[in-house]
């Protein structure tokens, strides 16, 4: 079961605009598959009392919002469908925040952006959580079954292209900057998901 190499390609959704049709039902689909890969869970594990969140390309927010309903978050969603780039929002002065999350959002960057974002994010908050696709050929395989749960063309094309630009190993771990004083994991989160925690020591 081997790794395959990284590779990154344009993703369907990042170029519909967000009400068009096939955007709105794919949205749909990753809310379906986010429960299936079950990434919120994963990402709850590793929050803590974490309770002011940025979620950087949180998408609908809807991961988010079943997460708040089980406990007191203020979320912000940090995406460019809403006119939010995770760039200039990391860059700019803005609320103490406990936390930043990542859901499905990483894996489109290329690993100089990913150096950046890293960068800017351990100046913001104490813990950064990301849950990525996992680079993995059980994932790659389940990825091209997608249509199975009804998931439309953007969705079907978009999860194959997320797969391939997933993680694997320590590649996350290997961006953040380093400085003393992080804690870093960085592990498979089964069934198809990969899991990069980041944490300031006390
Ligand atoms: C695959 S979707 C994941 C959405 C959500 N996190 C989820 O799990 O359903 C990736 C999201 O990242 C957003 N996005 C991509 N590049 C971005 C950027 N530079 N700044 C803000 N949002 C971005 C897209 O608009 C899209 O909603």
């Amino acid at each position: 079961m081997g790794h395959f190499s990284r590779s990154l390609e344009p993703e369907l959704l990042d170029h519909l605009p967000p009400q068009d049709p096939r955007a709105v039902r794919s949205r749909g689909d990753l809310r379906r598959i986010n429960a299936i890969m079950g990434n919120a869970r994963i990402i709850a594990r590793h929050l803590g009392n974490a309770t002011r969140i940025a979620d950087l390309g949180g998408g609908d927010g809807s991961l988010m919002r079943g997460l708040a309903k089980k406990r007191n978050l203020e979320v912000i969603n940090v995406d460019r469908m809403y006119g939010l780039e995770v760039f200039d929002f990391l860059q700019s002065p803005g609320p103490a925040l406990d936390a930043i999350v990542a859901n499905l959002f990483l894996h489109h960057l290329a690993g100089h952006d990913l150096r950046r974002l890293f960068s800017l994010a351990a100046l913001r908050a104490p813990l950064f959580v990301a849950c990525e696709p996992r680079r993995s050929r059980p994932a790659l395989w389940a990825s091209r079954l997608v249509g199975l749960i009804g998931a439309n063309d953007v969705t079907r094309h978009d999860s194959v292209v997320s797969v391939r630009a997933g993680f694997t190993g320590q590649e996350l771990s290997a961006q953040w900057p380093a400085v003393p004083g992080w804690t870093l994991l960085e592990k498979p989160a089964w069934p198809f998901s990969h899991v990069f925690v980041a944490r300031r020591d006390a």
